[in-house]
C-alpha cells in the first residue's frame, strides 16, 4: 500500500494564510509540524518516490502559508509554517502560532500530526508547548527526528530513546519516534508505511 500510494500523483491544492483559506475536504489528513528550519518541507518533498512528482511540492525555504497537497485523492498532506522562529517579527510569529493552533483545534479530518524534531537539538520549549496544544485538542501525533545525517548514529538513537521516555507523559503521543534524513533518504520507507497505515 505504502509503495503504491507514494508512487501516485501528489498535487498542490492551495496555500492558506488565514482560517477562511483552509480548504474543505473529506480525505484523511496528516500534517507536518515543527520549529522553523527543522526540515518539514524537505521531508514532505522527499516522500513521493517519483522525483518529477516531488516538484509539485513547494521548494524548501521559510514556509509562509499552510500548504495542502492531495496524494492520489486518498490523503491530504499539510505542510505547516514553522513555529518559534526567533528572527521573525513578533507579530508574524504570533499570527502563525494562532493560525496553526486554530487549524489543529478545528480540523475534524486531521488524523495525525508528524511533529518534526531536529536530531541535533531534541525537544525545546516551543515543541513542548505545541505538544500541549495537541494533547488538549486530542490530536494524535508522532515524533519524527530529522537531519539524522548531521549527527553520529549512536547519538541519534540516544536522542530517540530519551524522547520516547518523555513521550510516556504525553497522552496524545504515539510511543515510538522515527529517525529520518531527507538528504540521505533514510527512514523514508518507515515513514511512508506509518502514513499509509493510517488509511487502513
Ligand atoms: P520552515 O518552512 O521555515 O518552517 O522550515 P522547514 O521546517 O520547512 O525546513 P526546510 O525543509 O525548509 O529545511 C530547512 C533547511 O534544512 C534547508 O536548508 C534544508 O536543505 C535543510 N535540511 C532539510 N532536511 C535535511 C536533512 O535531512 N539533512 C540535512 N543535512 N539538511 C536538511
Ligand atoms: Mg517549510
Amino acid at each position: 500500500m505504502a509503495k503504491w500510494l507514494f508512487a501516485q500523483n501528489c498535487d498542490f491544492v492551495t496555500g492558506a494564510v488565514d482560517v477562511e483559506g483552509l480548504p474543505t475536504s473529506d480525505m484523511t489528513e496528516i500534517a507536518f509540524a515543527g520549529r522553523s528550519n527543522v526540515g518539514k518541507s524537505s521531508l514532505l518533498n522527499a516522500l513521493p518516490s517519483r522525483k518529477n512528482l516531488a516538484r509539485t511540492s513547494n521548494t524548501p525555504g521559510r514556509t509562509q502559508q499552510i500548504n495542502f497537497f492531495n496524494l492520489a485523492d486518498k490523503l491530504m498532506i499539510v505542510d505547516l509554517p514553522g513555529y518559534g522562529y526567533a528572527k521573525a517579527p513578533k507579530r508574524e510569529v504570533e499570527h502563525w502560532k494562532e493560525l496553526i493552533n486554530l487549524y489543529i483545534k478545528g480540523r475534524q479530518i486531521l488524523k495525525r500530526v508528524y511533529l518534526l524534531i531536529d536530531s541535533r537539538h531534541g525537544l525545546k520549549k516551543a515543541d513542548l508547548d505545541f505538544m500541549q496544544v495537541l494533547n488538549e485538542a486530542g490530536v494524535s501525533y508522532q515524533i519524527v527526528l530529522t537531519k539524522s545525517d548531521k549527527v553520529h548514529a549512536t547519538e541519534v538513537s540516544k536522542r530517540k530513546h530519551n524522547i520516547e521516555l518523555a513521550l510516556k507523559e504525553q497522552p496524545a503521543a504515539y510511543p515510538e519516534a522515527i529517525i529520518t534524513s531527507a538528504v540521505k533518504k533514510h527512514g523514508m520507507d518507515e515513514l511512508r508505511i506509518a502514513i499509509a497505515n493510517l488509511l487502513n
